[in-house]
């Protein structure tokens, strides 16, 4: 359903410019490319300044690549960007609404735009009861959040067989978080195709067949989501009731990276069963998680591997 083949982009370094010198170019993007089947959700999945934004602007037809290029449906999405951009729901990462508008009156808007069919309001209806979200106040009212619920209203009434979202969770609480992962999973049954970009594994996890991830502008590797799951390293910080307890936690074999006191601080690659049975002997005071960045939690993923000229990561032998 999606195809990208080969897409780059080059933008101008910034602090060249500023200090006066000729503008360097860096990449936006390099070499992308991924496919997306029909009926699947795919995670676009990177840190801040990646370039998901900038991969997703050249799906919409909003920017044109220096090279490759980039289809949805057979179509090209810079040539046919009008018939891609009707084929299409699209959340931005931000948006510009007309702020004097009530929300439900840029709802009936958008829904006019593109040919006000029954089943729209059917849908926005629907969707508006499950975000929970007061339409009548004006948009320039509106928080963070409720300017996004409204963009997910918007598009997911269209009922588009498409769906490309730029990081739809953020300013979502974590109530409204859950509503969105339910309504993606019910849009992925119902056969749409979702691309959704993040820099969250957590809900990516929920909803993703695969993920690609992507790195300054790099897209470092496409897999399934099992494996990524597997990949995952997770740090938890756990306190026992003594010191020999540290020490049977020792001997079980597990990733012990510090131990202070009492405290230690234990690493888990994938399966959390060793970590499990080996507290399970011990009196556990205190438990934690501890939040890892992105990059962090998946280091693991590519060591001892390499990227190669393709983007296609194989296994160093
Ligand atoms: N119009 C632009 N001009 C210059 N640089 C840009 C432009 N758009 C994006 N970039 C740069 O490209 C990189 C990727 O940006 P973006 O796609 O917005 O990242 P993400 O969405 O992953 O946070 C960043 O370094 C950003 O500064
Ligand atoms: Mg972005």
């Amino acid at each position: 359903m999606i195809n990208v083949e080969g897409i780059t982009k080059l933008y101008p370094k910034e602090s060249s410019r500023k200090r006066g010198k000729e503008a360097v170019d860096i990449c936006g993007l390099k070499e992308i490319s991924f496919r997306v089947n029909e009926g699947e959700v795919f995670g676009f999945l990177g840190p801040n300044g990646a370039g998901k934004t900038t991969m997703i602007r050249h799906l919409m037809g909003f920017i044109k690549p220096d090279a490759g290029f980039a289809q949805i449906k057979g179509l090209d999405c810079w040539q046919n960007s009008r018939e891609v951009k009707s084929l299409v729901s699209y959340l931005p990462g931000e948006m510009n609404f007309l702020e004097q508008m009530s929300g439900l009156e840029f709802l009936k808007l958008m829904s006019g735009m593109h040919g006000d069919r029954p089943i729209y309001q059917q849908r926005r209806d629907v969707l508006i009861e499950r975000l929970e979200l007061n339409l009548k106040q004006p948009i320039k009212k509106m928080s963070k959040g409720m300017k996004q619920k409204l963009g997910i209203i918007y598009a997911l009434m269209l009922d588009s067989e498409v769906l490309i979202l730029d990081e739809p969770t953020s300013g979502l609480d974590p109530l409204m978080q859950k509503v969105f992962i339910d309504l993606v999973l019910e849009e992925k049954f119902q056969g749409k195709t979702i691309f959704i970009s993040s820099h969250m594994f957590p809900e990516v996890e929920r909803t993703c067949d695969r993920v690609g991830i992507i790195r300054d502008g790099k897209l470092a590797t496409v897999e399934g989501i099992q494996a990524l799951r597997q990949a995952q390293q997770r740090t938890f910080e756990i306190t026992v009731d003594d010191e020999g307890q540290v020490q049977l936690l020792r001997e079980c074999g597990l990733a012990i990276v510090a131990v202070d006191g009492t405290s230690l601080t234990i690493e888990i690659q994938g399966d959390l069963n060793p970590l499990l049975s080996g507290l399970a002997q011990v009196n556990v005071k205190a438990f934690a998680q501890k939040t890892t960045e992105l990059e962090e939690a998946f280091m693991h993923f590519y060591e001892g591997r390499n990227i190669s000229e393709q983007g296609i990561i194989s296994d160093n032998v």
